[in-house]
């Protein structure tokens, strides 16, 4: 029989990107992982105190994750002819509006209890990242569907 994995094994990530969560383009996969790191880099620190430098470290990394990820997945939306563009983009504008509190709080002296934050970054990976993300992987499959022009103006009309 083989022994039980110990201890490091099992508490080492709490979840593992793996290929079913593709939404079929690398940079972006790329800036989901991110999300998935912050989750295994907060588990360990649930329940505990006085790991506030580890807490504010994750939120430097949602920092860059907001910077990053929203600008190129929207285009990309656009590019594809995505018709929800605009109700996708209104969900990370609320994540970024989210992102940039935790930071100003941080600023303030106050840091989030990495219960709330790990709470709040799973519900982006369960909901948002294998739930909205995943609608516009068919307009990738078939480009050719386009069912909207590649370029808007900001009031929403084609150029
Ligand atoms: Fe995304
Ligand atoms: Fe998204």
């Amino acid at each position: 029989m083989a022994d039980a994995p110990g201890p490091e094994e099992t508490t080492a990530h709490f979840i593992v990107w793996t290929q079913a969560m593709s939404v079929g383009r690398d940079s972006l996969d790329g800036h989901h992982q991110m999300i998935i790191d912050c989750l295994n880099r907060l588990h360990p620190l649930l329940g505990t105190s006085g790991r506030d430098a580890e807490v504010h470290a994750v939120i430097e990394t949602l920092e860059d994750f907001v910077l990053v990820h929203f600008s190129e997945e929207e285009q990309l939306q656009r590019q594809i002819g995505y018709p929800d563009w605009r109700q996708h983009k209104a969900q990370h504008d609320a994540m970024y509006e989210l992102v940039f509190k935790l930071k100003a709080d941080l600023e303030h002296g106050r840091t989030p209890d990495a219960q709330v934050l790990f709470a709040i970054l799973n519900d982006w990976l369960v909901r948002h990242i294998l739930g909205e993300d995943r609608k516009y992987i068919p307009y990738l499959d078939h480009p050719a569907e386009r069912t909207a022009p590649l370029w808007t103006r900001a009031n929403g009309r084609p150029c």
